[in-house]
């Protein structure tokens, strides 16, 4: 896989970057604005792996950050997420093949919900598409962790909120057709978009985003994190 610069990889929380730390081997740490970006030689790139925190504005920030200063020339999400299509499990990979903020409301003015006023066509909600080469690598490398009946590509909704209730989580399935929602890989999509960045957001089903996701997210999080960043990990030995 070609990649025109270095490959940075954005994580929000510990349990979704630890893993990959782990098999990075004699990274260095560069410390900048209190966000530890780990550098790493592999093969033909450097990697750049960061936490950058959970939400929208953390997410946008690490990857303009990984693009300025660390010459990023992709861009990787990996993380959990809550299932929003009925037919989401616990487990489920998702591999984004577009991604809107769900919280992006500017309704009051005639809108859709997730419309970012970009002067595209107001009747659908704005999507950032995710780059083919990188999504079809990262689906093979799915592939080898998980049955592929458990692969899904489609659409990931992103919003700073833990999605919790059945009624929110069918609003975001209604208006969006996402299979799953988090809170940072729109964010991430944008930031890259807008700069020219090819990017690529990988999720695995922590919770069905419904009341009893909370629970099911402190159940699962160490193990669906720990199989998104395997999934990293042959996608790393790609490059
Ligand atoms: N990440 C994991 N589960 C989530 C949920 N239910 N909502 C938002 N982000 C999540």
């Amino acid at each position: 896989m070609k990649i025109n610069g270095s490959l940075g990889i954005i994580g929000a929380m510990d349990s979704e970057v630890e893993h990959i730390l782990s098999f990075l081997k004699g990274s260095r740490r560069e410390k900048l604005f209190g966000l530890d970006f780990f550098i790493s030689n592999v093969n033909t790139a450097d990697i750049v792996l960061v936490k950058c925190g959970v939400g929208k504005v953390n997410a946008a920030r690490c990857a303009q950050l990984l693009i300025d200063r660390f010459g990023a020339g992709a861009l990787i999400n990996t993380g959990i997420a809550g299932g929003v299509s009925p037919q989401m499990e616990v487990g489920d990979v998702v591999v984004a093949t577009e991604l809107c903020q769900h919280d992006f409301d500017i309704t009051a003015f005639g809108h859709v919900k997730g419309y970012m006023s970009t002067g595209a066509d107001d009747r659908y909600p704005t999507f950032f598409a995710a780059d083919p080469v990188l999504s079809d690598n990262l689906f093979e490398c799915a592939k080898k962790s998980v049955d592929e009946n458990r692969i899904k590509r489609g659409r990931i909704a992103s919003g700073d909120v833990f999605v919790s209730s059945a009624q929110q989580k069918k609003e975001i399935f209604d208006n969006f057709g996402a299979f799953c929602a988090e809170m940072e890989g729109a964010a991430i999509a944008q930031a890259a978009e807008y700069s020219g960045v090819p990017f690529a957001v990988l999720r695995v089903i922590s919770d069905r985003a419904d009341g009893k996701a909370a629970e099911s997210f402190e159940k699962f999080e160490a193990q669906t994190a720990a199989l998104s960043s395997e999934i990293i990990k042959s996608f790393i030995e790609l490059i």
